[in-house]
């Protein structure tokens, strides 16, 4: 059924803000979404860019997918051919989005919190643009914890109780900072494991670090994350990285595979390291969620991208 509690926010930057009602709202619009639910009537056109400036398969195909389905005029914007080459700042190539017209900017930038600078102006500055965080360094990815919890709730109708386990590269990853605060919130029983020089005291406040072998049989989801090269230049761990090892120690095999819970799943944001977090033959195993997660996620960035059309009263919605 149509959900009414809809969601309303200028920007969509972080799901820290966001109350538990806010999540199960959006929730159950993705979910009326994905079962073909009408999308609103905009009763003007409203234009929205992707500004991907960190590289991306999934995440800029699905927020153009979710972005053409809701009926939105997309307006391209490639940065490696773009005046950010001549030492153009982000809040300058904002104002010009916003003064050619565009009502949203989908972001995913290297740069942890680069949004604050763009929702806050400083003084004298007047930009006025939705954000929506399509994920900023090691901070957040919100679309991807939404549509993380979408699959879990649609794999298990609830979260408390449940118990999650979430496993990596859990300093560098943005995936695993939105998913263990929410999931705590949600009354999730969170769980971390994988090499103790990529966890930090600063997560035992959302769980509990334990052995991957022991979580196996016990846990209902296995969150893996892959490790984040990219963000380990001053990282002395990155030169005797061996995948082999690393798979041996924290991936998930056939041996563990079969360890696991009958009604368990295995999720991973994507992309996948085969044979590293997980064995190459088990990425579309029954219980792996990897391609449901990518469904999933069209479907949950229309209800996000609703929520800021709502939110700054775009397309005649409120
Ligand atoms: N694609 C996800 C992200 O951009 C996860 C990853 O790349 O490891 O955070
Ligand atoms: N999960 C995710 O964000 O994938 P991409 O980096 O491919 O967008």
């Amino acid at each position: 059924m149509e959900n009414l509690n809809l969601v309303s926010l200028p920007h969509f930057v972080s799901v820290e803000n966001l109350s538990v009602e806010e999540v199960e709202a959006l929730i159950n619009r993705a979910e009326y979404f994905k079962n073909g639910g009408a999308t609103p009537n905009l009763t003007e056109p409203i234009c929205i860019t992707n500004m991907f400036f960190e590289d991306s398969s999934r995440t800029h195909t699905s927020f153009e997918m979710a972005e053409r389905k809701l009926g939105l005029t997309v307006i391209p914007f490639d940065p490696a051919h773009s005046s950010v080459n001549k030492g153009e700042t982000l809040y300058d190539t904002s104002l010009i989005m916003e003064a050619v017209g565009v009502n949203i900017e989908v972001i995913r930038h290297s740069q942890n919190e680069y949004y604050q600078n763009l929702i806050r102006p400083q003084n004298h500055q007047h930009l006025d643009i939705g954000i929506i965080n399509a994920g900023d360094g090691s901070g957040q990815h919100p679309s991807q914890c939404l549509l993380d919890m979408m699959t879990i709730h649609e794999h298990f109708k609830q979260f408390k109780g449940l118990k999650v386990a979430i496993v990596g590269d859990i300093t560098n990853s943005r995936v695993a900072k939105s998913n263990m605060e929410l999931l705590h919130r949600l009354g999730a029983e969170v769980y971390f494991s994988g090499p103790e020089y990529w966890y930090s005291k600063e997560f035992d406040k959302y769980g509990k670090y334990e052995e991957l072998d022991k979580l196996i049989p016990e846990m209902d989801v296995m969150m893996l994350l892959r490790v984040q090269h990219e963000r380990h230049s001053d990282d002395p761990n990155e030169k005797n990285f061996d995948a082999k090892a690393y798979h041996e120690k924290y991936g998930i095999n056939k041996g563990r595979y079969k360890a696991l819970k009958p009604n368990a799943i295995i999720m991973h944001p994507g992309p996948i390291n085969h044979d590293v977090e997980l064995s190459a033959d088990l990425v579309e195993s029954d219980k792996c969620m990897f391609t449901r997660q990518m469904q999933n996620g069209v479907f949950m960035r229309m209800a996000m991208i609703e929520a800021v059309l709502r939110g700054r009263k775009l397309g005649g919605l409120k």
